[in-house]
């Protein structure tokens, strides 16, 4: 890990905005620039989604989550890699490449070119599609909250079209980009999808699907919560399906008024609870909601159930700061914005009492670790995170922390380079919980272009086994997902 004075900050700004330039451009083409060596028992592809398009017709779009979703294809075999990424062909990204400006406003605040008149009562909103990807049952999926997701052809990353799920998903309905992969009990189970919907409004209805490897459903069931929800995110364990209702109100004047994106009229509460919702699996049992610290959580890392208690270990935020209108997002000041960290919330199911614990007060987010341990104790956990340990400041390096130790292990690449997800993907064969590679895609600011770097995860200081150079940049993305050789 690199040395920086303690009182520079770890990066320059403008290095950072570079990072989220647009990029329209399509490839398709072998990664001959590698340094290091690929393990040749990676075998795999990885995918990422995220904003492609941050700027339209001399436009700036005004936040990344407003970004048409691109999807990154990252191949592995036998010690090459190949590369392609494509834009989802959505519905609005089509109709605006046609026209060359924007047509639709975007939910964290980007407008229609024309003022008032151009904005005002317009509701109609984009699928962007550029949250995350999910590869399940033989179908590759961009996913985005707030709509229908896109199924994508896995190889080629055309755009098949909208996917209903056999008519699950009505037109209107949504699908998270969050769904979490239950390995089952024990290595005999089959694994299933999980996932869910959400209509909000005064009050919220969740809708929790359990999918078998052909997306044959295995189990449905709604729960209605008081109030609006911005839910994320969620987590499982062998028995709950467990949501934080973040304190937010929802003043949708100034949307109607076209004067807000939809997200910047979401207002934290500070002196209202955080709810933790636990679901009964077994739908027949009542729903738990439990309050907690005022706080804010986009995602969380895992959960489990150990002596009548369940741990939610969860990226945290002290309060969800207000997105301002005409505030664009590469101006914002990282002093003055909470920074996310790593928290564990031990419910006692006996009393129903909630403790928080801060686990990892370094700046993190995107949570990773090792998908046979989703719902389950575990040990390891893998985030990206800030290079100084104090501090608001953009992602530059990999934390993972032993969770039974303490340890911390730090792989930097300030002051230059800056962090995306991390992604564990296990060693094919492997038995140790951390016995697999970390992958994560960096940019590069020096060269202005993006690496996919490949990490012992069991050596994480020892830093990037391979670095593969792309010939170009890929804007700062989303999620992603990592899929054995299909
Ligand atoms: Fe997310």
């Amino acid at each position: 890990m690199k040395t920086l004075p303690s009182e520079a900050l770890s990066y320059n700004r403008n290095d950072w905005q570079r990072g989220y330039l647009s990029q329209p451009q399509e490839f398709d083409y072998w990664i001959d620039e590698v340094d290091g060596q690929i393990p040749f028992e990676l075998q795999g592809t990885l995918y990422r989604n995220g904003p492609g398009l941050l700027d339209m017709n001399g436009q700036t779009i005004q936040h990344p989550f407003d970004g048409d979703g691109m999807v990154c294809r990252i191949t592995f075999d036998k010690g090459q890699a190949h590369f392609r990424n494509r834009f989802v062909r959505t519905e609005g990204y089509v109709a605006e490449q046609k026209a060359g400006q924007i047509l639709y406003r975007g939910v964290f605040g980007t407008q229609k070119p024309g003022g008032f008149f151009a904005n005002a009562f317009n509701l109609k909103l984009k699928n962007i599609a550029n949250t995350s990807v999910l590869y399940w049952g033989e179908k590759l999926l961009a996913l985005w909250e707030g709509a229908e997701p896109h199924r994508l052809e896995p190889h080629t990353l055309e755009t098949i079209g909208i996917e209903r799920l056999n008519g699950l998903i009505k037109p209107g309905g949504t699908f998270a980009a969050h769904p979490r992969i239950d390995p089952g009990s024990s290595p005999t189970d089959a694994r299933r999808l999980v996932n869910f919907s959400i209509k909000t409004g005064l009050s919220s209805t969740i809708t929790i699907y359990e999918f078998d490897d052909h997306y044959q459903l295995l189990h449905q069931q709604s729960r209605t919560i008081p109030g609006f929800a911005f839910l994320h995110d969620f987590v499982i364990t062998p028995h709950y399906y467990i949501f934080f209702q973040n304190p937010v109100q929802f003043d949708p004047l100034p949307f109607i008024l076209g004067w807000q994106g939809a997200g910047q009229c979401i207002r934290f509460r500070p002196d209202q609870p955080t709810q933790i919702l636990l679901i009964p699996r077994d739908s027949s049992q009542p729903m738990v909601s439990l309050g907690t610290v005022p706080c804010f959580v986009f995602h969380h890392g895992n959960a489990f159930e150990q002596d009548n208690q369940i741990m939610v270990d969860s990226i945290g935020y002290e309060y969800f700061p207000k997105v301002e209108p005409n505030q664009d997002f590469r101006e914002i000041d990282f002093d003055t914005l909470p920074a996310g960290q790593l928290w564990r919330f031990t419910i006692n199911l006996a009393d129903g009492s909630v403790d928080r614990q801060v686990i990892e007060s370094r700046c993190c987010e995107f949570p990773s670790i090792h998908p046979n341990y989703v719902g389950k104790p575990y040990r390891y956990l893998y985030t990206g995170a800030a290079h100084s340990p104090t501090g608001n400041a953009p992602l530059q390096a990999i934390l993972k922390l032993d969770l039974h130790s303490g340890y911390r292990h730090v792989w930097s690449i300030a002051p230059r380079g800056f962090m995306t997800e991390p992604l564990f993907v296990p060693r094919p064969g492997g038995t140790a919980e951390d016995d697999g590679w970390i992958l994560a895609m960096t940019y590069d600011s020096t060269h202005h272009r993006s690496d996919v770097v490949i990490l012992s995860a069991q050596d994480i200081e020892g830093g990037a086994i391979a670095s593969l150079h792309l010939k170009h940049h890929i804007p700062y993305g989303l999620h992603g997902c990592f899929v054995q050789n299909m």
